[in-house]
């Protein structure tokens, strides 16, 4: 493929354009004209651009996060699509679970997954993963992306329902959307913490400078 080059993951390619470094998923559903994409042959590839999203800035930080074209993953914080989109073109034989509590960025997340058969939307708290217990399976990742206290409880709340043994965690710690007062290592350090207690730590990954006052963390479940 001219330009285009497969990376070792899953349906994630690269393009060097300029000397940069540019990302991309294939498209599951080409055409969708509002989308920034390269036609190359009859196969389209989505600009996946990590200033938008945490998961294409740690992939591009070199994170050994791998999620698999067979992969499970319960989304947290889906917001209208953006990242979401991405995974549903990764996991093209698996899921994505995607939970979003704003009933406005719901709609969009519900236009998107129309054509998209590996993508289902959830209108729910993520603090609550009972509410939504019969609505998903067993995972391989949960990545979560939820702006609010409480991550790690969050994290490990959903961990224990629907995170396989060996799973991985994938958590965007926004470090001043838990504690604007006390400074941001102390933050992420306490977050860790209580991770531990369930979870390896495998990488922490500071997202600059792609995303200011994010630290990714990636655990694995015990
Ligand atoms: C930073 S945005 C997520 C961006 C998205 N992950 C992306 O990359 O495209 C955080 C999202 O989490 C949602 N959110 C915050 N708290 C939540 C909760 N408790 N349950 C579900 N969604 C929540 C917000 O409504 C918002 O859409």
């Amino acid at each position: 493929m001219r330009n285009i080059r497969q990376t070792g993951l899953d349906n994630i390619f690269t393009l060097s354009m300029n000397g940069s470094k540019i990302l991309s998923t294939k498209s599951l559903v080409p055409g969708v004209h509002s989308e920034k994409t390269i036609t190359v042959g009859d196969e389209e590839f989505r600009i996946w651009d990590p200033y938008h999203s945490k998961l294409a800035a740690i992939i591009l930080k070199g994170s050994s996060i791998s999620i698999k074209k067979d992969s499970t993953v319960l989304y947290l914080g889906a917001a209208n699509g953006t990242t979401v989109s991405h995974v549903s073109d990764i996991v093209l034989e698996g899921t994505v679970f995607a939970v979003e509590f704003s009933p406005r960025a719901m709609k969009d997340l519900i236009r998107i997954s129309i054509p998209r058969t590996n993508l289902i939307p959830i209108l729910a708290d993520a603090r609550y993963p009972d509410s939504y217990r019969n609505m998903v399976s067993e995972v391989d990742f949960i990545y979560q992306d939820v702006a609010q206290r409480e991550q790690a409880g969050i994290a490990i709340r959903n961990a224990s329902l629907f995170l396989k043994k060996n799973g991985l965690l994938i958590l965007m710690i926004k470090l001043k959307s838990i504690d604007s007062i006390k400074k941001t290592d102390e933050v992420a350090k306490s977050e860790i913490k209580r991770l531990e207690d369930h979870f390896n730590i495998k990488e922490l990954i500071d997202l600059e400078p792609f995303h200011s006052d994010h630290t990714a963390v990636i655990a694995q479940k015990r």
